[in-house]
Parts: C-alpha cells; sequence; structure tokens
C-alpha cells in the first residue's frame, strides 16, 4: 500500500512521536520552536546513522583519519573563512503582518504567504546566521565567541596538526561528526531545518591538479552510500549548483538531494573549496599551511573536496524513506523497512506469556544476544501487538520464546519486512542472528 506523500510527512512526525524517535524540546513548557529531542529509539538511529556514516569514511580506509574538534571559536577564525562577512541570508519583513522570511526562498517576491499582502515587503538585509556568545565573566566584545556554523573549519585549523602526527600525504582526509548552529531565519519540516543540528563532514586535501577528479569521486562514493543503506534510487539525485548559487568559498558544488514530501531537497553539498580555506587561515593566522614533500622538496598548498552531509536531516530522509504501510488480514500494518544496520534495535526478545515458566528461559536468550546487539525486550500485550510495534520501528528480528522452548530449546525467530518466522535452536540463536545482521 502506497503512502500518498502528501500524507507521509505527518506519517512520519507523528510516528516520531508516538514510538521515541524525536520529541518537542522543552515540551512540558510548550515547546521550544524548532527543536527537537532524540528519544530511545531515535537516539539509536542517529548513532546508527553517525556510525555508518564513520565506517564508511574512517574505518574502512586508510586515507582518512578522524577530529573531534570544540564548538566554541574566537572571532578570528570565522574572520579568515569569510562566514563573519559572507555567512548571510537575505531577510525581509512584511509590513503589514510583520512576517520575516528568507527572500531567496520566497516563491513570489510581491506576495506575503503568511497574509498575502502585496508589495509589502522591506528592503532585504543580509543577516548573519551565527549565534554569538560570551566565554567567562565579562561581557565585552574582547570575550565574544560564536558557535560553530560548520564543523569543517576545526580540519582546516588542525591541518598541520594532523599532518605532522598522522603521517598522511595528500590525498588524504579529515572526517569529523559534531553539532553545528545556525541562527536559521526560517527553520521548519521537523527536523529537516533547525538551529541545532548534527553534521558528518569531510575535508579531503589533493594535489591541485587532481581536484576535479577527486571531486566527480566523492559524488559517486557519497551517492552509493545513500543507496547502499537502502534509500531508494528514485528517491535519490545528484544536482549541480548554478554558478550564482556557490558558497564563498566554493568552485563547484554538487548537492545529493532526496525526495521529501514537499519536493527535491538537499541531504549533503559536495563542494570543491580549492585552497581558498588554508590560504586564508595561513595569512590570517601567520602560519604556513601547506604539504611539504620532504623526499622530492615538493610544496604546495593542497586544494579540498568536502562531502559535508547533516546526520539529523539524514536521519529524517530514511526514516521517510522506510515508512510503509501493508494490509494484513485485513488490518494495516505499519512498518519502517530500514536496513538492518539503521534499526534502532537488532533484536527483540519476546517471552510469548508473563508466565513465570517462560520469563527466566526468556531472560536467558536475553543475556545472549544481549553482548552482540542492542536488544529490546517486552513482554507486555498479546503478541501480535508486540510485533506490530517492533515493526513501526524498524527492528528486523523478533525472537519469541513459547512453552515449546521449555522443551526443544528452540526459540522462533520471525523476520520483519517477509514476517517468515523460522525455528532456531539457542545454542545456534547468536550464529543465526550474525549471518544475517552484518555489521
Ligand atoms: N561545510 C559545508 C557546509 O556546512 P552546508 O551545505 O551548509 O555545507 C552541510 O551544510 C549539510 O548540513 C547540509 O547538506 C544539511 O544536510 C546539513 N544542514 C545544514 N544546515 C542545516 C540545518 N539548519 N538543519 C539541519 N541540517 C542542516
Amino acid at each position: 500500500m502506497s503512502v500518498n506523500k502528501e500524507e507521509l510527512f505527518d506519517k512520519v512526525v507523528n510516528l516520531s512521536k508516538r514510538r521515541g524517535f524525536v520529541f518537542q524540546s522543552a515540551e512540558i513548557y510548550g515547546g521550544f520552536r524548532s527543536t527537537y529531542d532524540y528519544g530511545p529509539v531515535g537516539v539509536l538511529l542517529l548513532r546508527n546513522v553517525k556510525e555508518q556514516w564513520w565506517r564508511s569514511m574512517v574505518q574502512f580506509r586508510q586515507d582518512v583519519v578522524g577530529l573531534d574538534a570544540a564548538i566554541l571559536s574566537p572571532p578570528s577564525i570565522w574572520e579568515a573563512s569569510g562566514h563573519l562577512t559572507n555567512f548571510t541570508d537575505p531577510l525581509v519583513d512584511c509590513r503589514e503582518c510583520g512576517s520575516r522570511f528568507r527572500q531567496d526562498k520566497l516563491e513570489d517576491l510581491n506576495s506575503c504567504p503568511s497574509c498575502g499582502a502585496k508589495s509589502s515587503f522591506t528592503e532585504a538585509r543580509q543577516f548573519n546566521l551565527m549565534f554569538k556568545t560570551n566565554a567567562g565573566p565579562v561581557i565585552d566584545s574582547a570575550a565574544e565567541v560564536y558557535l560553530r556554523p560548520e564543523t569543517a573549519q576545526g580540519m582546516f585549523t588542525n591541518f598541520m596538526n594532523v599532518l605532522n602526527t598522522s603521517r598522511k600525504k595528500p590525498p588524504f582526509g579529515i572526517a569529523q561528526i559534531g553539532k553545528s548552529f545556525r541562527n536559521e531565519i526560517t527553520p521548519g519540516n521537523f527536523v529537516f531545518r533547525t538551529r541545532e543540528f548534527e553534521q558528518m563532514e569531510m575535508e579531503y586535501f589533493v594535489p591541485p591538479a587532481d581536484s576535479d577528479t577527486w571531486f566527480e569521486y566523492w559524488c559517486k562514493e557519497r551517492l552509493d552510500w545513500y543507496l547502499n543503506l537502502g534509500i531508494r534510487e528514485d528517491s535519490l539525485r545528484l544536482r549541480v549548483h548554478d554558478a550564482d548559487e556557490l558558497s564563498h568559498y566554493s568552485r563547484a558544488t554538487s548537492d545529493i538531494e532526496f525526495s521529501f514530501p514537499w519536493g527535491w531537497d538537499e541531504l549533503e553539498g559536495i563542494a570543491n573549496r580549492t585552497d581558498y580555506d588554508l590560504n586564508q587561515h595561513a595569512q590570517a593566522s601567520g602560519n604556513k599551511l601547506e604539504y611539504n614533500d620532504s623526499g622530492t622538496g615538493e610544496r604546495y598548498v593542497p586544494h579540498v573536496i568536502e562531502p559535508a552531509a547533516g546526520a539529523t536531516r539524514t536521519a529524517m530522509a530514511f526514516l521517510m524513506d522506510a515508512y510503509e504501510e501493508e494490509e494484513v488480514n485485513g488490518e494495516v500494518r505499519n512498518l519502517l523497512k530500514l536496513d538492518h544496520r539503521l534499526s534502532p534495535y537488532k533484536v527483540a526478545v519476546l517471552p510469548l506469556s508473563k508466565k513465570d515458566e517462560l520469563i527466566q528461559p526468556s531472560k536467558e536468550v536475553l543475556d545472549l544476544v544481549q553482548p552482540h546487539w542492542m536488544c529490546d525486550y517486552d513482554q507486555t500485550q498479546a503478541i501480535g501487538r508486540r510485533y506490530r510495534r517492533q515493526d513501526e520501528i524498524g527492528t528486523p528480528y523478533c525472537v519469541t520464546i513459547d512453552f515449546e522452548t521449555l522443551e526443544d530449546k528452540a526459540v522462533t525467530v520471525r523476520e520483519r519486512d517477509s514476517m517468515e518466522q523460522d525455528r532456531v535452536p539457542i545454542k545456534e540463536l547468536v550464529e543465526y542472528l550474525s549471518s544475517r545482521l552484518i555489521p
């Protein structure tokens, strides 16, 4: 049963709240607008998205190392990077109703989407998106610091530290996952655009002459990552930026876009940042930021290819793409057909009944599988309802302990998508699941 696009958004938002993926932040105080908290299953999904990114970008590669840089940073970094001057959005106000909009996101420059007034917008003014705060007890301009609006600058400012300690040489990359903050004028569409979000970024430093080749390489590599994790091919596309869309640092950018309920929108940008950032920081700090090959005497400032993805936004896309409804025995079954690597729980252990004689063996089965995978344990309600609950949070395998288990020392394993069941001896259970739950 296909879910129509208009309904999909509401259904996924509703499921997120109902099943514990995403909650409105500060809900008990009426909610803090456009800010979200990740609940018991949401935090697992988000961790799995980040883990899969880390595995493919760092663990499986010898040419990429990791970093975890500070979120608070001095103005000098953002002055050099160009963000203090250029990281702005054009802001307009409606003179009639006072609503504020990003001018570049308005469909009709002459009509207010809130009140419908015509020609009511003020002149656009540039609004800087960085959050500013103060470090220490004295509130003056010398104590001003910024919350990073992208993780990327930590990789540039640590370029020499990493080069000198990691024994890497171009082409090589520095990867980082972490929170970024932007004072978005129009946050919205659930967790798609928020003021606090998580990014997964990698700066890949290459010999200047090779930058176009590496740009193509990373566009393909990153598109394949989403496909490999189960996003449907027709839900994804690569869109090349027009010249007037390019960020101040970019020579070329392509976006990986996802078909959201409101249309195509960005999941990740892959940019050729050239030697812009390293040169800017070298000039501003007075430190040389370049690669020096002691063998050949070759010396140059590498160019940078940057695949920059949003972890929170990507988690939402995985949820939207995996949501399905099926009719089973005259009832609607909601399920998340998530790739098992992303599923919050890999295994649910379910005693058929709450009777004492089933609880002990169920706890033993849980003890057996829990060290290997994130497991849920549920002994409430009828078994059918518990299966439905696990389907809806994307758990690929349910293991049921029944009265026969006491005799045959075997359990029933039910697979989420096919609903097929296998009887598996307990002593073979870990091996059975291991052959299906590839990390
Ligand atoms: N370092 C380059 C950079 O930050 P970006 O296109 O501005 O590029 C990269 O951001 C990714 O971060 C985006 O593709 C998106 O997935 C995510 N992102 C950016 N702003 C966001 C926001 N306000 N809320 C959620 N995710 C955001």
